[in-house]
This record gives C-alpha cells, structure tokens and sequence, in this order.
C-alpha cells in the first residue's frame, strides 16, 4: 500500500506512478487522517511517498507513522521528493522504523522541482518539467525494487547536522500561520480552504485566515488562481509552482 503525502503534487506524481508501476493501492495521508484512520493493513510492503521538509519527512508525516498501527506485513518503503538535499533522512527513518517495530526496506530521494519558495524562487513551468521527465529511470528502479520486495541499497548521506539540529529549530522558528497575508487581488474564491491538507485555513469575512497547525506545505501560496497569498515580504515576485504533470500515463 501507498500512503502518500503532497503540498503542491510532487510525491503525489510519484506516488501515482508507483501504483502504475507495483499495481498497489493508494491512500492520501490527509485523507486517513481525517477519517480518523488508527491502522492499515496490507500483505505488500508499505510505500510512504512525501516531501522532504528541512532535511527531513514532514513531521505530519511522521506523527502519522508514529500514531498508525500497520499490518499485514512489517516491510516498509520511503520514497521523497525533494529540491536536491535531503540530508540524513534516510538514516533518520530507518531509526523510526526501529522504534517502531517497522522492517526498513530502504528510502529513496527523488530530485524534483523545489517548491519552498520561502527560500527559492521554483522553477518556471517548461524548466519544471524536464526536471520531472528526469525522474523516470529512478521511479521505475524503485518500483522494481518494490514488486520484487528487495531491499534498496542505502546511499550514505551526509547532513546530520542539518536532519537532527537545523530541523528542529527550522520548526520552532519558521513554521507557523503568522506571516501569511492576501492581497486585494484575492476574490474570496476559497480554493486555499479546500486544497489546504491540514484545514487550517477559514474564510472570515470573505478572505482566508490561518489558524491551527500549518505544515508550511505551501499549497495555498501555490495554488492561489489570483497569486494573491503571500508569506512576508519573501513570496512577493517569484514564480509560483504546481507540479505540471498530473497524468503518470504522461511519463510511462
Ligand atoms: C517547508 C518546506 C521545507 C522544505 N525543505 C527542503 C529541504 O530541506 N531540502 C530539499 O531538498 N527540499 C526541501 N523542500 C522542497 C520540497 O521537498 C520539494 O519541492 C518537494 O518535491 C515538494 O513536494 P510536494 O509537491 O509533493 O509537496 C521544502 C519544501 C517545503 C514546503
């Protein structure tokens, strides 16, 4: 089973082509939280797709792990997506697997457009998808290494420092609702609202407001059809990014 997590659909690309490729099935993390999913079953190995989030798996995504009970089977595979570093993530979910009884089958970090435009400035649309097509050869190794139950050799990483010290205080310092504000171009339309994982955005008054547990998966910055979102002054210009394949027939 695929479980997967995606703020602007990279990892849910990935994801989708996984199950093309292994024939597994597919769950939206969001989703089975809000079902108020407590475990999953599955006699193929677990797949967990998602971004990579300072150095790291969102820790949406790993409190949902943490809170999950799986089984059917022990095996557990993570596949990322990521701007290019993913640090020491790999060893950092293999401790969680540890801790969790979980049998690590191995983690791959797939390079895919970056879409923290906090930091960066995305890709624009032409560049963004050669990236992707980029991404195939690796997708498809992986998938064969999942149908085949083999375990994916690990590639040293470096980055601890980064996965275990920066991480933290990235949390601390940077992820929260303040910072958000919208612009007079915004016309109410409440997209944020609906695409936002976490349902921490609500209309008042006609315009959105954040409140909650914002992940900072930066969806609704993204996605917003009048550009009207931005966080502080470090959004204002720069390209907007949403992954440009949606179709996995399009890569396979
Ligand atoms: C809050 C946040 C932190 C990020 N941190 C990293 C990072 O540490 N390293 C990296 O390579 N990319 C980082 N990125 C970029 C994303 O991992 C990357 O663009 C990913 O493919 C987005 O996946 P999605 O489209 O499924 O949400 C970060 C993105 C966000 C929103």
């Amino acid at each position: 089973m695929i479980a997967y997590f995606s703020g602007t659909g990279n990892s849910h690309l990935v994801a989708r082509m996984l199950r093309k490729l292994t024939g597994d099935d597919i769950a939206s993390i969001p989703d089975l939280i809000k079902k108020g999913t407590t475990s999953l079953t599955s006699n193929r190995p677990f797949v967990i797709v998602c971004p990579i989030y300072a150095w790291k798996i969102p820790n949406y995504v790993e409190d949902f792990i943490d809170r999950t009970e799986f089984k059917g089977t022990d095996m557990i595979y993570f596949v990322t997506t990521c701007g290019g570093e993913a640090g020491f993530n790999c060893k950092y979910v293999e401790n969680l697997c540890k801790r969790k009884g979980l049998d690590f089958m191995g983690e791959v970090d797939i390079t895919m457009p970056d879409n923290y435009l906090i930091m960066d400035d995305p890709p624009k649309k032409d560049e963004a998808r050669k990236m992707i097509e980029a991404i195939v050869p690796t997708v498809k190794e992986t998938a064969d290494h999942i149908s085949k139950g083999e375990i994916i050799n690990i590639s040293p990483h470096g980055g601890m420092f980064r996965t275990y010290v920066v991480n933290p205080l990235f949390y601390k310092f940077n992820i929260n609702c303040e910072g958000f504000s919208v612009s007079s171009a915004c016309d109410g339309c409440g997209r944020c609202v609906s695409d936002c994982p976490t349902g921490c955005i609500s209309m008042d008054r006609g315009k959105p407001k954040w409140s909650g547990d914002c992940i900072q998966c930066l969806s609704c910055i993204n996605r917003c059809p009048t550009t009207a979102i931005e966080f502080k002054s470090k959004t204002k210009g720069k390209n907007r990014y949403v992954c440009p394949i949606s179709d996995p027939d399009e890569l396979l």
